[in-house]
């Protein structure tokens, strides 16, 4: 697949326009570019390498000639339409959760299991966002030295919720500051000055939101570990852009800070930020605009006598290795397998 044609559904989004920033920055090799989204969208342009591309209405006859479909238009436009994208002769690459646990569907972090990727029948999916913020740094701990219990709990960014959501943190704030009333139009509940537990549904049985049910099951998948024990908590703080997340580890033999400063130095996609005498840790507004997951505050967990558990804090561009740069890493393997 040399020089490819790519559509990006869901172009005026937030992960959108990161796409369109991706394949710039590193230089894929494109033949054309369909920038498709809803007909509320006609008539806006999209700059790209000097030309504006016209954002066209998604339609069932939009793929003819692509190549590779990157889809982050919601789960229910990824089940409509990826088909069709398939049927059409594109691979498609989605973001959204769709199709993330269908068996013949790899589930790919290149860093983990780029491997994976020549299995695909048409759709190779995203991982969602707190699960490739947390794996890209425990993968290569997990390679020496088997993780067997995690427990991690998120601090997510309105970035994950779309653009609509970072804009009601933007206004809600200014209103809030301003002593005017606001009244939230996408998340559930008072953005500016709070935090609050993930907006996805609650299962009323187990207490556990759908972003946490995507956390365990596609953390064992991707580990192709099911006997990984995950216990998660995810919740929505008021950032613009960049998870963050407090992550507690227990391991199958002893392991000590040293050895995990030493595999994380030495790790794709990792960079370490972890300087207690400045008390500089990980920050989402450090990690925004950046590829790596930035790990930090690397010690011991004192609460295991045992040595086996490490406790570190880490933050990542949700929309870039969370989902934008993620899925054009994958695209950068179709194109050329066992490249970069
Ligand atoms: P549009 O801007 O035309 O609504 P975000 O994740 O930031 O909320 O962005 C969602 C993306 O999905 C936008 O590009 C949006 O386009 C697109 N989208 C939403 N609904 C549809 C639809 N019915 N058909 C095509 N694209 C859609």
């Amino acid at each position: 697949m040399k020089n490819p044609t790519i559509a990006i559904v869901g172009a005026t989004g937030a992960v959108g326009a990161e796409f369109f920033d991706c394949l710039t920055k590193r230089n894929f090799p494109l033949g054309e570019l369909k920038a498709l989204a809803s007909a509320r969208s006609l008539g806006k342009t999209i700059a790209f390498r000097g030309q504006k591309i016209a954002v066209e209405e998604l339609t069932e006859n939009s793929f003819a000639g692509v190549d590779i479909a990157l889809f982050s238009a919601g789960a229910s436009i990824s089940r409509k339409f990826a088909p069709i994208a398939v049927t059409a002769g594109a691979v498609v690459i989605d973001n959204s959760s769709a199709f993330r646990m269908d068996q013949d569907v790899p589930l790919v972090i290149p860093e983990i299991n780029a491997h994976r990727i020549s299995e695909h029948k048409g759709i190779i999916a995203n991982p969602n966002c707190s699960a490739i913020t947390a794996l890209v740094p425990l993968w290569p701990i997990r390679r020496k030295n088997r993780i067997r219990r995690v427990i991690l709990s998120t601090y997510q960014a309105a970035s994950g919720a779309g653009a609509a959501a970072m804009e009601e943190l933007e206004q809600s704030t200014r209103a809030f500051l301003d002593g005017k009333p606001y009244h939230q139009r996408v998340l559930p509940h008072a953005y500016a000055f709070n935090v609050f537990s993930h907006n996805t549904a609650v299962d009323p049985h187990t207490g556990y939101n759908d972003e946490e049910t995507k956390v365990i099951r596609e953390t064992r998948k991707i580990l192709e570990d099911d006997a990984i024990a995950v216990g998660v908590t995810c919740i929505r703080v008021p950032v613009l852009r960049a998870h963050s997340q407090s992550i507690t580890f227990e391991c199958e033999k002893p392991i000590t800070e040293e050895e995990v400063r030493a595999i994380l130095s030495d790790s794709p996609g990792v960079r370490i930020v972890d300087d207690r005498v400045k008390n500089y840790f990980p920050m989402p507004i450090d990690a925004s605009g950046q590829d790596d997951v930035l790990v930090g505050r690397i010690r011991k967990d004192l609460s295991d006598p045992s040595g086996h558990s490490i406790a570190i804090f880490v933050a990542a561009d949700q929309l870039l290795k969370g989902a934008a740069l993620n899925a054009v890493q994958i695209a950068e393997h179709l194109v050329n397998p066992g490249g970069r």
